[in-house]
């Protein structure tokens, strides 16, 4: 072979290898194409998956949040179905009780009047006889001075006078229980609430007495003169005792333990003010007073159920304001706003 077709030989190899490698080459362009349209694709797909987290967290959280709402509606639901099962049991057994004492008091009080002049009659006759037998044996004469006559006659009248106070008072109880229990009425009524007061006050009357461990607890009441208000009278009258048990409870341990409620009238407003001069609220507790099932009382003894009913019924039966102002070591006063006309 010549020298000159040795160089075309070795031309032609080169040729082809350069053929080769700018296959290669292309090959290569084509895979990094494809490579990073794989890497585009999977960049866009993790950002997706990155978004959808980002969606379902949120999804999430809003889930939990509607679900600890409906926990909370659930307890004050709760709440009140327990309260009002337990007052509608109470308001039937006071009105019961109360019914069965008007019975035989009225028997009682009926009669009292018929005594009286029966007695009298008695004594006109006594008197007739005594002037007629003008001179009695002296077994009639020992008899007269035995049975103190005189004394009898003086004596009588006022034995009568308080038994009829004693009928009176019953009867004032029956209607107290009876105004108490409101279960003879519709549910909203006009009343005048310095009565539903005072019907709380008389039920809760042997609560005040001193105990072993308490002093006995004076009551002051400032009633001012008020309008009649409707409202759902049973109701407003289970805060008043919710409130005023609250501030016995609170009273325990007190030496001058007192309990004050007034009220007036303030603008379209109606304001009732119970106050006691009890150990107080830390502030840390008052912000919780109002939450269902919140006590800070004994296992058994607090449920936790007064406030937050009280609240619901002043606030959203009412359209009202219930508020809690306390001191602790000086005392606590509950201010109930009502207007004096409410949407129903
Ligand atoms: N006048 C008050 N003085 C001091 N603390 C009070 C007073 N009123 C309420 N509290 C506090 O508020 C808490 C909640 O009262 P709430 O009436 O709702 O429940 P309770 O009295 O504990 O139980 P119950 O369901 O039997 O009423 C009480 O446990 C008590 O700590
Ligand atoms: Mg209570």
């Amino acid at each position: 072979m010549t020298e000159v077709e040795e160089y075309k030989q070795r031309i032609k190899e080169l040729e082809k290898a350069n053929r080769i490698l700018q296959k290669k080459l292309e090959r290569s362009d084509s895979n990094q194409i494809a490579l990073e349209e794989s890497n585009d694709k999977n960049e866009s797909l993790l950002k997706k998956v990155i978004f959808e987290l980002a969606h379902s967290k949120k999804n999430l959280e809003l889930r939990s949040h509607e679900l600890e709402q409906a926990l909370q509606n659930l307890q004050a639901m709760q709440a009140q179905l327990v309260e009002s099962e337990k007052m509608s049991a109470l308001g039937i057994m006071v009105a019961g009780v109360a019914h069965e004492i008007n019975n035989p008091v009225s028997f009682i009080y009926g009669n009292l009047t018929h005594v009286e002049e029966y007695v009298e009659d008695l004594f006109q006759l006594l008197e007739c006889y005594q002037k007629s037998c003008l001179n009695p044996t002296p077994e009639l004469q020992a008899e007269i001075e035995a049975s103190e006559l005189d004394f009898i006659k003086e004596d009588f009248p006022k034995l009568l006078n308080s038994m009829t106070v004693g009928a009176e008072r019953i009867n004032k109880i029956v209607l107290s229980l009876r105004n108490f229990s409101h279960l003879d009425e519709s549910e909203i009524k006009k009343v005048d609430i310095n009565d539903g007061l005072d019907s709380t006050l008389m039920i809760l009357q042997n609560k005040f007495k001193a105990q072993s461990n308490s002093s006995e607890i004076q009551i002051i009441t400032e009633y001012g003169n008020l309008p009649w208000v409707e409202c759902y009278a049973r109701q407003l009258n289970q805060v008043f005792m919710n409130i005023i048990i609250n501030a016995i409870d609170a009273l325990e341990k007190s030496l001058n333990p007192q309990i004050k409620i007034s009220t007036e009238t303030k603008g379209s407003s109606i304001l009732i003010r119970i106050a006691d001069n009890g150990m107080g609220i830390p502030p840390e507790v008052q912000q919780k007073i109002f939450n269902p099932f919140f006590t800070t009382k004994p296992v058994g003894k607090g449920t936790g159920l007064g406030l937050s009913t009280s609240y619901q019924i002043i606030v959203d039966k009412h359209q009202g304001k219930l508020e809690c102002h306390s001191i602790p070591g000086i005392g606590t006063e509950f201010l109930i706003s009502l207007p004096q006309k409410f949407r129903k």
